[in-house]
């Protein structure tokens, strides 16, 4: 079965991933990979990630005028990865233009990737949307309105809080992805997230998937900490799609 935990491989150094890897290596995973590793290792690490049998989300959140993110969107479909992303305050243009893309690239017999929109970054606060964003509107309504135009631009779903999982299904109906960072253990420090959630609640308030990285990766004992993210979270997990 799919894992429902996406692991955020967040690693400049090859090394430093090949070694987490290695200490994972009975587990089938679905991993993340996002600007910090891509813009340093490419598609071949897609490559091998693919080849070592597991999922990849490729986490890039494009955010450009249409044409340059259709054209994008294209390429990477062509890696072959499982889901990827855009930010959903691109607008609906940009969003109908990378589902296009994604729908040209994917190659013959393979299904496309799914894709996600981001709505509000985990690391905003309701204080950085008004005072730096300039938003007269709430997280919770801004997150709302950003999932709704996803939806209606065809994504599959979108990245947002666990804490606005609720509402964003009872807007946009069950079968809409919902991909969920800023997960925390118990005890681990919040660093530069701020809506941050545990794996037992993420749950609890619908989260499809949830996307951990330091909590394990920062870890000094990975497996013990993926073990545990593992059994708070659950692994009967049903998945719409
Ligand atoms: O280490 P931590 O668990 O905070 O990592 C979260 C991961 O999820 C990072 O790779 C970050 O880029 C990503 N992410 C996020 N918030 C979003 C979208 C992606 O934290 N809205």
């Amino acid at each position: 079965m799919e894992s429902s935990i996406i692991l955020a491989l967040d690693f400049s150094k090859k090394q430093e991933l090949d070694e987490f890897l290695t200490l994972l290596k009975d587990e089938k995973l679905f991993v993340k990979v996002g600007m910090e590793a891509f813009y340093q290792h490419g598609p071949s690490l897609v490559n091998e990630l693919k080849q070592l049998g597991h999922n990849v989300f490729l986490d890039l959140k494009l955010h450009d005028i249409p044409t340059t993110v259709n054209k994008a969107m294209k390429g990477l479909a062509g890696l072959g990865v499982d889901l990827i992303n855009v930010h959903a305050s691109g607008g609906s243009r940009m969003m109908t233009a990378a589902m296009e893309g994604l729908e040209a690239g994917t190659r013959a017999g393979e299904k496309r990737p799914m894709c996600i929109g981001v709505t509000q970054l985990t690391s905003t606060s309701e204080e950085m949307l008004r005072k730096e964003l300039n938003m007269t509107t709430n997280m919770k309504n801004s997150v709302v309105s950003l999932a709704s135009l996803a939806k209606a631009s065809g994504l599959d779903g979108v990245v947002s809080s666990a804490l606005e999982v609720p509402t964003i299904k009872e807007t946009c109906g069950d079968q809409f992805l919902t991909v969920t960072p800023g997960i925390r253990l118990e005890g681990d420090l919040a660093g530069d997230q701020n809506r941050v959630c545990s794996p037992a609640k993420a749950r609890v308030l619908g989260s499809d998937y949830i996307v951990v990285g330091r909590s394990i990766t920062a870890s000094p004992d990975p497996l013990k900490a993926y073990e545990r993210l593992k059994s708070e979270w659950g692994n009967t997990h049903e998945i719409y799609r």
